[in-house]
This record gives structure tokens, C-alpha cells and sequence, in this order.
């Protein structure tokens, strides 16, 4: 299995694709309200993205080996799901944590990432969650540079999860990305310091952790992509694509309303 390294060009155009990405979640931004169904934002999403920017949701019919064609074209996880939410008649409450993830090609090249969003007044547990996943996020993308390992980046953002008594998801990861939507490395959100594959400059990767109010295990739903959590806590997500440069990292999936990098 081998990493792909991007060229200048390939990144100059991921930086596009990226920023596409990010602009879809800032557009769905004041939509996110109490009493809007999931569905609604999908279907916004789905036209801003083919209307206004003439992007590819990557996610509508993506069926990767032993998965039913995925039906929507984001993924929308509220609560104590986990991740790959499927879009649907499901209403907004004042309380609810969302997560919205957004993938999109562009020029050939795909961008991804995902914000939390809260409804009205969160749980203080709930704003913590969303807040320390978001922080986790961030330290694994402040450990990004040449010459560090991912186990580097999995032990930061474990460590941080689980120092505040959450606990990482460990049966999905990050990701390369660049011309598919999933290639190689697979980017762990937890592991040991020095192990696993050593970073170069031109890597492209998702870091975009899953951490639960409660244990790590997870369930799988009958439609064949909702993932849940197994004791129904709450779990947060956050995602950023991130590209490896000669001396650190360049965050790729940024726009005008993507919220300040979190402390190292
Ligand atoms: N965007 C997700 C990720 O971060 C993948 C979603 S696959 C889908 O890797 F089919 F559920 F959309
Ligand atoms: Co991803
Ligand atoms: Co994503």
C-alpha cells in the first residue's frame, strides 16, 4: 500500500476543492435552527453545492466494497450518532448536537471536513464534548510536520479525549485524500507516539475524530451506513483536510466562517 504525494498542482487545486468544502458548511450555517429536518439541509446543501459552485457531493451514491450506494449527499449525525447520519424527516429540538459533513469534488479533487453545531442551549456536558473534540482535532493537526509519525498525531488527540473522560471511536479513521475520496494512509484518532508510517511533505489527509460522552463501542443501523454509539451517549465529531508542507501543515478545508485553530 502506498501513499500518493501530491504534486504543487495537484495541491493548488485541492486548496480549491477544500475551501468549496468549508463554504458549504458556512452557507448551511443560519439554517441550522431548531425545527429544520435534516432533510431540508441536505437538499439546500445539495443545491448550493451543483447550482451555485458546480461541485460533486462525493458522498450521493458513494459505495465503497460492501456498502449499499450512499443515498444523500452529506451526512448529517445528530446526538448519539456517530457518523454517516443519512439525512431524513429527522427535526432539529433546541438541545441537539449536529454534525454536518461535507465532501466535495471539484476539478477532479475532493475536499472534507465537518463542523458541530448545537441547537438553542446544549447540555454543559454536550458543549464540553463538542469543545474537547474540537481541541483534540486541533492538537493532532498542530503535531503534523515532516518526519512525525501518525502514531504522533493518534496519541494527541487520544490522550486529549480520554484525559477528559471521553473515549475515542476506533473502527473509523482519517484518511488520504486527493483524487479518491479514501486512500491510503488511514489516519488513526488514537496509538503510540514513533509508530506507524513517517510523514513527507505532499501527504494530503483528513484528521477528523469521533469521541463519545460514554464508551467507544459502536452499532451499526439497519440502513447500512448510521453509526451509533452503543450505550447512546453522545458523540462528537470535527474534520479538517490537512496537507503536509516542508515545515509543518497547511490546513486546506478553510473559508471565511471556519472557527480559529484551537490552542496547540
Ligand atoms: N465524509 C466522510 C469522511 O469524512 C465519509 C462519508 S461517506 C458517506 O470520510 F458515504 F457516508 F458519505
Ligand atoms: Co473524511
Ligand atoms: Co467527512
Amino acid at each position: 500500500m502506498s501513499v500518493n504525494l501530491k504534486s504543487n498542482d495537484d495541491l493548488a487545486r485541492m486548496r480549491v476543492a477544500g475551501r468549496l468544502a468549508a463554504e458549504v458548511l458556512d452557507f448551511i450555517t443560519p439554517h441550522v435552527q431548531a425545527g429544520v429536518t435534516t432533510g431540508e439541509l441536505n437538499r439546500l446543501c445539495h443545491t448550493y453545492m451543483v447550482e451555485t459552485q458546480r461541485t460533486v457531493p462525493a458522498p450521493l451514491n458513494y459505495a465503497p466494497p460492501g456498502h449499499a450506494p450512499y443515498p444523500a449527499s452529506v451526512c448529517t449525525s445528530v446526538n448519539h450518532v456517530v457518523c454517516h447520519g443519512i439525512p431524513g424527516d429527522k427535526t432539529l429540538k433546541p438541545g441537539d448536537i449536529l454534525n454536518v459533513d461535507i465532501t466535495v469534488i471539484k476539478d477532479g479533487f475532493h475536499g472534507d471536513t465537518s463542523r458541530m453545531f448545537t441547537i438553542g442551549a446544549p447540555s454543559i456536558q454536550a458543549r464540553r464534548l463538542v469543545e474537547v473534540t474540537y481541541e483534540a482535532m486541533w492538537r493532532g493537526i498542530h503535531a503534523v510536520k515532516p518526519g512525525v509519525h501518525l502514531g504522533d498525531i493518534g496519541q494527541v488527540i487520544q490522550r486529549h479525549a480520554e484525559s477528559n473522560g471521553f473515549s475515542i471511536v476506533r473502527e473509523f479513521c482519517g484518511h488520504g485524500i486527493g483524487r479518491n475520496f479514501h486512500e491510503e494512509p488511514q489516519v488513526l484518532h488514537y496509538g503510540r507516539a514513533g509508530t506507524g508510517l513517517k510523514l513527507l511533505p505532499g501527504m494530503i489527509f483528513t484528521i477528523e475524530p469521533m469521541v463519545n460522552a460514554g464508551g467507544p463501542g459502536i452499532r451499526g443501523m439497519k440502513d447500512g451506513w448510521t453509526i451509533v454509539t452503543a450505550d447512546h451517549s453522545l458523540s462528537a465529531q470535527w474534520e479538517h483536510t490537512v496537507a503536509v508542507t516542508a515545515d509543518g501543515f497547511e490546513v486546506l478545508t478553510t473559508s471565511a466562517g471556519t472557527p480559529p485553530p484551537s490552542a496547540a
